[in-house]
């Protein structure tokens, strides 16, 4: 089978089972805890929460969704090249059940597909089910269910249960998304790869290529809370998915499973070999399908064939990961998952350097289209984003490749300053740090100058900086800390950026410390307001503060271990003031965007939560969605209060004197202290006549003038019936409008290009013309509208065309059919078009009173559309019109029907437009 045929199949399968086939999910994840669509699952959290209803009857559904996994919980990045089967991009086959069958119709049927349908050896499958650690308090308990549903199937085929199920913990066999969300226990099928597949069961889970994971099938039963409890989700759900590129490995390299002398590789199919194809052909150099040992190999060591196949195959898998996520919109950047995908550019292009790409020009843009063949049939928007794909590639690539430049330049210098003939390892570090240098390149560079590299220097750097990462991650658990505390920390930001404090209570915990004072500027994380970061001042010394956190009413300062300090010290605490800034300017924007929406859109607006960091807000409230006018008139209402400079000030009042006032924004229910604080913006200070009047905890700048302007990323729904706004201010605001410009007027030439194609043939057809709309304006909106005038514009011409196509067909048809009619006989014939030719065709046999059948099959790019006509004497014959779409169609996975003289039909595969055509000729011969 080909890899096309593979995907086909799985799909087919479960559609079968009464499974509804859904479209691949973005990669851009709906979940905000993830970097990137990470699992087929994650498009349905909702329909596992419980929180909305599936759409699918029964509830059941299946896909192919495209995963990255690059980052976050799960991340393959480091094993990727060094094995035959990680990848950072790669498609997940999924099924599921919500709420719908349970595990047994989810084992038998993976059973069902793998070997009965598919053929695997049932003798090299492993199947694990969870055995959970209950004394170190893993959720859930020994999953004996599952455990008896392989049993049976394992001893239909006289195999050792008790050597094929393997038992797994809760790190291989209970399923989360991240560390919040739906999750349950897992049971995986395993595949023993080796020669003789007589491992027994022992490579299992132990991370070898020689036995790997194809198939996960999660019962989803909890949700994962963000303190670390489960809570049983009210009904329970199947959640599979199966690693297409290792399905398609097996299948394709094992001459039908009977042969595992090569080890087989994900490499090795049809979904990589194009690439490495184009890749050879650029590179002018071989691959040779050679791994390394183990992927923990040392790398200094490797030999120079192994480092080209390693390159070979890093490239071929990176291109996937950049390609498929800019045509999802996720662009390489500085921060988040743009970070990451930046990252991932840069290793390609540093694994390039092996294969002769030396940086005189970009070469990622060139496996473009490979890619888009060989998968754009699946994923149509690799086809539409083609030409921006290539274009963020090439800019991204040359940038770097500047960069590189710069610090070579930094290189050369210091070696003419370089007397005792070594490179010291702090340079070697900055040149990797600051200039993307991989040590590889130093060495290289270092060996052709003739000079010796501190690697030693390096390596405790590198380590150091690993290390510095790790503790940061840990601070981001902090809310796990188990001490209490009963101090009261006074917070004493709202005014000052920093303060003498006296040191009342230090905890430790995990290599860190936390600080709790009498008093602090520092903002703990409040009302969706990202907490605030800085230092502790001690002498002349300025100590890192990661993040503050709330304990009761203490204020934690979390720093490192290695700190001295002791109670009752008096210190100084000072605030990150750039950072509180950019994050004051986003809380002052939500509260006007509340105000505008409310005047705009509906007085009715709720807000339902909302978080601001640095680079952006996040607006959740009740309502409809907003149309692309509303968005405009909620835009420009905050840029004029933000142009008018509006103070805002705030006052502390009793919750008693506020709670009825109807002009102050509150959230009912909300629990609030006896005093509360009135944030207004506009009005004379402080007298609660404002026209933005919240309650609200947070800090925020002094007029509206500093946010500068106001830009909406995106509107659109989280839930039923809850909307989210994105959007940014002042810095943030003006890269992002710098972007999306960019981003535009890609699209724009590619529209002008595709109207004046499509005028040129309108010309040929000597009909008129569509006009091409202009624009004067670089303004972002105007650019905006402009597009979709110009999109509009492509639509209509599109239609023109068709319409003139069609004609022309049709009366080469029409033609056609009266010398049909003349010669007698019956018609079988095949056109470029789409369902009204069809139609056209139809109604002219019935005109023309033909007496014989006749059947037709148009093409329109898309799918295949058929119909059939049978006439007096065809019906004497014993044709009838339905009949002969039914049989036809199903040729080409589609469907119709109809009466005796006249069906229609529809079919998916267009590959098999001339089996049809083969059959109906036989059949009306
Ligand atoms: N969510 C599970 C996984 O990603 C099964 O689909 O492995």
């Amino acid at each position: 089978m080909t890899s096309t045929e593979i995907r086909q199949s799985f799909i087919d399968f479960f559609e079968e089972k009464k499974h509804t086939i859904v479209p691949s999910a973005s990669l851009l994840p709906q979940s905000p805890g993830l970097l990137f669509t990470n699992a087929g699952m994650n498009q349905f959290v909702d329909y596992f929460l419980g929180s909305e209803k599936p759409p699918y009857e029964p509830a059941r559904a299946t896909d192919t969704q495209k995963c990255i996994r690059a980052g976050g919980k799960h991340n393959d990045l480091d094993d990727v090249g060094y094995d035959s089967y990680h990848h950072t991009f790669f498609e997940m086959l999924g099924n599921w059940s919500f709420g719908d069958y349970f595990k047994e119709e989810a084992i038998e049927w993976a059973w069902e597909l793998i070997v009965e349908k598919w053929g695997f050896p049932a003798e090299r499958l492993y199947a694990t089910v969870y055995s959970p650690d209950e004394a170190a308090g893993d959720p859930s308990s020994f999953d004996q269910e599952s455990y008896d549903f392989w049993e049976k199937l394992f001893k239909a085929k006289n195999l050792d249960p008790k050597k094929h199920i393997v038992r797994g913990d809760k790190k291989d066999n209970f399923w989360m998304m991240g560390n919040t969300g739906p999750c349950g226990p897992s049971s995986e099928l395993h595949v023993d790869i080796t020669p003789k597949g007589d491992t027994g069961g022992k490579l299992v889970n132990k991370d070898s290529d020689e036995c790997i994971e194809i198939w996960n099938l999660v019962f989803v039963q909890y949700n994962a809370n963000e303190d670390g409890t489960f809570t049983e989700l009210p009904s329970k759900h199947v959640d599979t998915g199966m690693g297409f590129e290792r399905a398609c490995n097996i299948i394709q390299n094992t001459k039908q499973f009977t042969d595992f002398s090569n080890k087989p590789s994900n490499y090795a199919t049809d979904v990589f070999t194009p690439i490495i194809k184009k890749l050879e052909e650029l590179s002018g150099k071989e691959y040779k399908d050679i791994y390394p040992k183990s992927v923990d190999v040392d790398k200094s060591k490797l030999d120079s064939d192994m480092k080209t196949a390693i390159a070979f195959r890093v490239i071929a898998d990176h291109i996937r990961t950049l390609a498929f996520s800019i045509a999802d919109g996720i662009n390489p950047g500085n921060t988040g998952r743009n970070y990451v995908i930046r990252r991932i550019l840069r290793r390609a292009v540093n694994y390039g350097r092996t294969l002769n790409f030396l940086g005189e020009q970009a070469f990622l843009p060139d496996l473009v289209d490979t890619i888009v063949e060989e998968f754009g049939e699946v994923f149509p928007e690799l086809k539409t984003r083609a030409e921006k794909i290539k274009k963020t590639l090439k800019s991204e690539e040359e940038t770097f490749n500047r960069t590189l430049a710069k610090g070579l330049v930094k290189f050369k210098k210091e070696l003419e300053t370089n007397k005792d003939k070594k490179l010291a390892g702090d340079f070697a570090f900055q040149l990797y740090d600051t200039f993307g240098f991989p040590l590889d390149l130093t060495e290289i560079l270092c060996q052709q100058n003739g000079i010796k590299l501190d690697t030693k220097k390096f390596d405790e750097l590198m380590l150091k900086q690993k290390e510095l990462g790790k503790k940061g991650q840990k601070d981001q658990v902090i809310k796990a800390l188990k001490f209490k505390s009963e101090v009261v920390t006074k917070f004493v930001g709202f005014f000052s950026n920093s303060t003498k404090a006296n040191v009342k209570e230090i905890h430790e915990q995990d290599g860190i410390k936390a600080v709790i004072f009498d008093r602090t500027p520092f903002f703990a994380e409040m009302g969706g307001q990202d907490g605030d970061t800085g230092w502790l001042v001690i002498d002349d010394k300025k100590i890192p503060v990661t993040k503050v956190s709330k304990i009761g009413d203490a204020v934690a300062h979390i720093v490192s271990k290695d700190i001295e300090i002791k109670v009752d010290d008096v210190i100084g605490l000072l605030i990150d003031r750039s950072r509180r800034t950019k994050i004051e300017k986003h809380h002052t924007a939500t509260h006007l965007l509340n105000w505008a929406l409310k005047e705009i859109v509906s007085e009715d607006t709720v807000q339902q939560g909302s978080s601001v960091t640095t680079d952006r807000l996040r607006f959740d409230f009740t309502g409809e969605a907003l149309t692309k006018d509303q968005v405009i008139e909620v835009e420009n209402k905050v840029n004029e209060a933000i142009y008018q400079g509006d103070a805002v000030s705030w006052l502390e009042k009793p919750y008693t004197e506020v709670k009825d006032n109807k002009d102050i924004t509150q959230f009912f229910g909300d629990k609030y202290g006896e005093r509360v604080r009135v944030v207004q913006i506009g009005g004379k200070m402080e007298q609660l006549d404002g026209y933005s009047m919240e309650l609200c905890g947070g800090t925020h700048v002094n007029t509206t003038g500093e946010l500068e302007i106001f830009k909406i990323k995106s509107e659109g729904a989280i839930s039923a019936g809850v909307r989210r706004i994105e959007a940014v201010v002042g810095s943030a605001a003006d890269s992002y409008i710098a972007e999306r410009s960019e981003e535009l007027d890609i699209e724009v030439e590619e529209s002008l290009k595709k109207i004046k194609e499509l005028n040129t043939q309108l010309k040929e057809f000597e009909v008129e013309t569509v006009e091409i709309p202009t624009t004067e304006s670089a303004d972002l909106v105007d650019k905006e509208i402009y597009l979709h005038a110009l999109k509009e514009a492509v639509v209509s011409a599109d239609k023109a065309v068709k319409k003139k196509l069609t004609a022309k067909i049709a009366s080469q048809a029409d033609e056609m059919l009266s010398a049909a009619i003349e010669t007698g006989g019956n018609i079988v014939e095949k056109f470029d078009g789409d369902s009204d030719l069809v139609a056209e065709l139809m109604n002219s046999c019935k005109k023309k009173k033909f007496a014989g059948a006749a059947f037709f099959v148009a093409d329109d790019g898309q799918k295949l559309h058929l119909g059939a006509y049978v006439g007096t004497d065809g019906i004497s014959e014993g044709f009838q019109a339905g009949k002969l779409i039914q049989e036809f169609s199903k040729l080409a996975g589609g469907k119709g029907g109809g009466k005796n003289d006249t069906a229609r039909g529809a079919a998916p595969q267009r590959d098999k437009a001339a089996e049809i055509l083969k059959q109906a000729k036989k059949k009306l011969a």
